[in-house]
């Protein structure tokens, strides 16, 4: 049932049944800003958006992203998973957590786990990373991750600057042995 297991956490396909959860994370002032606007304001926009999303990428790639729960009491707090988009070459890791579970470690306990898996279980070669010149919480997750900055790729139809992280630190290379 569940992919990936950690000390606190559990992580998981999603499925339709999780649209009122993604309604709410895509509508955070912090979603908005950061990742953007996906335009889901209602459960059908959400079941769509899974279903063209994540389950189509599940299908297409083995892997999405993923539903990340409090592993004990299976509370929804987050998603966190792989992605293969058009855009880029490599594989790139997303992740987006609700605001009342921010700061607390859960982040990074998800991602090192998700890479953890893309490397291991689904023997990936290389795992990148996008995040906006002006997300620190996000880039201080990915360089303690052992990412580190490539370079700036050209800036989106908002004009919004956006770095390209790369593996290059230690942790993210002994996940691979
Ligand atoms: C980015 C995000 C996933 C980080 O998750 P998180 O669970 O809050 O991160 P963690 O608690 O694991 O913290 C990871 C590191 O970032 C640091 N950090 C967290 N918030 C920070 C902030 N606002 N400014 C600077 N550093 C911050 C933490 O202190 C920690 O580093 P440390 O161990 O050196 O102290 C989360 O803030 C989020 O969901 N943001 C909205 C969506 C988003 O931006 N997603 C990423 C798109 S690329």
């Amino acid at each position: 049932m569940f992919l990936i297991e950690t000390a606190r956490l559990a992580l998981r396909r999603m499925t339709t049944d999780d649209a009122a959860f993604i309604v709410r994370l895509l509508n955070q002032p912090s979603f908005l800003r950061f990742i953007g606007d996906k335009g889901v304001r209602t459960e059908e926009d959400a079941r769509r958006y899974i279903e063209e999303g994540p389950l189509a990428s599940y299908g297409r790639h083995g892997f999405g992203l993923f539903l990340v729960e409090l592993r004990e009491a299976r509370t929804p707090i987050g998603i966190c998973g792989l992605l293969k988009r058009d855009t880029l070459e490599d594989v790139d890791l997303g992740l987006a957590f609700l605001p009342e579970f921010e700061g607390k470690g859960f982040g990074f306990e998800a991602a090192e786990a998700t890479l953890g898996y893309g490397y291991g279980t689904l023997g990936l070669e290389k795992i990148v990373a996008i995040v906006s010149k002006d997300n620190a919480a996000s880039i201080r997750l990915l360089e303690k991750l052992g990412l580190r900055f490539e370079k700036t790729l050209p800036p989106t139809p908002e004009g919004t600057e956006i770095l390209l992280y790369v593996p290059g630190g230690l942790p993210s290379q002994s996940m691979r042995h």
